[in-house]
């Protein structure tokens, strides 16, 4: 057999343990697929003293991450400690400037810096591969490169956050707190270092970024996604989805379409209530999903585990595999030159049908102030639901939930701006979109 691959390995929490149990689980099966073996030679974490449940002796140890790149010993870097910038991000440079392979599931720094790395990985003839960064332990990246690499991809959307899904999916079906859920999902290993990156949607933004840059050959644009997150869902909104027949998901979505004779790029994370018959809607736990629209094989569905340490070690491995085989890839399937930096779209263009939910003070004119808003916006409403309090409670706010028939976004936006300051609302509206 060919000599091994041998691999550093920063970051020993969830996924870089999960990493060493399962080369250790199934080194011989990997190494018959991947022509030769994978072999640890070195490691690091802050602390060395750790008892992470796995044995290190066979291992170096390093302190200094930025040192693994420079260990003549090793062929591939595998960073798995997080951070779009800092220790990741030198540790990422000085490995790829070194003409070493690098692997990554840090999508925070695929997100941001994902250009640059790419085009120092391609002076420098190496992979950068990144599998385990977008859901998890779903080959979604491989399959859209390579998998779906004949079709014009014409819109992909999915699930993309397994905490969020967890969350949603425990609040409706335990009716849970929040909080709570949240805590469970961080002690299942989840949830990102920081918390917010999940809940706030900006996880699964970083994700979307990349997907798009992968699906339509768009330069990858961050700061382009227009992205909010379920922070705001109350047991109300879900209990309200339910009698519509719909769920909340978070839900991110990319597609190209012209404006004005140029291609723009559209990018929104955001809860949306998904129909009870679409199959996002089956999607519960930290299961994500990915669905990808091609002009030949039609629509693509990929499902599985988004979040935890065996999954997310499956995606780092097949990405070692890779690399074993000498399959070094453009990074984002197109060589760096060729992604199209593409303007964002005019989200007040798009045409859907939305879930708004007013919480407003029980008095009279109220229904007729926020109605009178959407007709003068030229907002057409579905159906609008008030529940009341009984007589002795009724100074508590109430809420209002309308649906709008479809109808393009800028004609909601005006409306909520007409009553924006209205002593009428208690809070600032909260607008979904209904698919399916
Ligand atoms: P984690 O459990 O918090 O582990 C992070 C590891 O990095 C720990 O071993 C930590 O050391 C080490 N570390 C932190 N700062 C360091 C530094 N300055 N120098 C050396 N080591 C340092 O995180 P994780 O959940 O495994 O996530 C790792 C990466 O995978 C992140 O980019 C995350 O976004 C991504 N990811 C995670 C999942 C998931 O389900 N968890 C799924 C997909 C992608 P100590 O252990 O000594 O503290
Ligand atoms: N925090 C992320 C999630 C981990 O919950 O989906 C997987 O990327």
């Amino acid at each position: 057999m060919t000599a091994p691959l041998r691999i550093a390995l920063a970051g020993l929490g969830t996924v870089g343990a999960g990493v060493i149990r399962l080369l250790e689980a199934n080194g011989d099966l990997i190494a018959a697929r991947a022509g030769r073996p994978i072999q640890v030679v070195a490691v690091c974490a802050r602390d060395r003293g750790k008892d992470r449940g796995i044995d290190l002796a066979p291992y170096a140890w390093e302190d200094d991450m930025t040192a693994l790149a420079a260990r003549g010993d090793v062929d591939a870097v595998v960073e798995l400690v997080g951070g779009s910038d800092g220790p990741a991000l030198a540790l990422a440079r000085n490995a790829l400037a070194g003409g070493k392979q690098f692997v990554t599931a840090n999508k925070a720094m695929i997100a941001h810096h994902g250009m640059e790395l790419a085009t120092l990985a391609e002076e420098k003839g190496v992979a950068l591969k990144y599998e385990a960064a977008v859901a998890g332990g779903i080959p979604v990246i491989k399959g859209l490169a390579e998998g779906a690499a004949a079709n014009r991809i014409e819109r992909v959307y999915g699930i993309l956050n397994g905490t969020c899904n967890y969350i949603l999916s425990q609040m409706e079906s335990t009716g849970a707190d929040f909080g709570d859920v949240l805590k469970d999902a961080q002690e299942l290993g989840y949830a990102e270092a920081d918390p917010t990156f999940d809940i706030e949607g900006v996880d699964a933004a970083h994700k979307l970024a990349i997907l798009s840059a992968i699906a339509f050959g768009t330069a990858v644009d961050f700061a382009g996604v227009d992205t909010s997150g379920i922070t705001r869902i109350s047991a109300a909104d879900i209990a309200q989805a339910d009698a519509l027949g719909h769920v909340i998901r978070l839900v991110g979505i990319a597609d190209v379409q012209e404006e004005g004779g140029e291609p723009r790029l559209f990018q929104r994370v955001q809860p949306v209530l998904v129909d009870k018959e679409h199959p996002l809607a089956a999607v519960d736990g930290p299961t994500n999903a990915v669905v990808a629209e091609g002009n030949f094989v039609g629509r693509l569905l990929f499902e599985g585990a988004g979040a935890g340490d065996g999954p997310t070690a499956s995606a780092v491995v097949a990405d070692l595999v890779d690399i074993a085989r000498g399959n070094v890839t453009p990074p984002f399937s197109l060589p760096v030159s060729a992604l199209a930096a593409t303007a964002p779209a005019d989200p007040g263009q798009r045409v859907n049908r939305a879930y708004i939910r007013f919480s407003v003070a029980d008095r009279p004119g109220v229904l007729a102030e926020i109605t009178a808003a959407m007709r003068d916006a030229g907002v057409s409403i579905e159906s609008i639901i008030q529940h009341g309090h009984p007589a002795d409670n009724g100074d508590e706010p109430v809420l209002v939930v309308m649906v709008t028939h479809d109808g393009p976004e800028s004609a909601i936006a005006s409306a909520l701006a007409m009553l924006e300051g209205s002593p009428a609302l208690t809070e600032a509206p909260l607008v979904m979109r209904l698919i399916g």
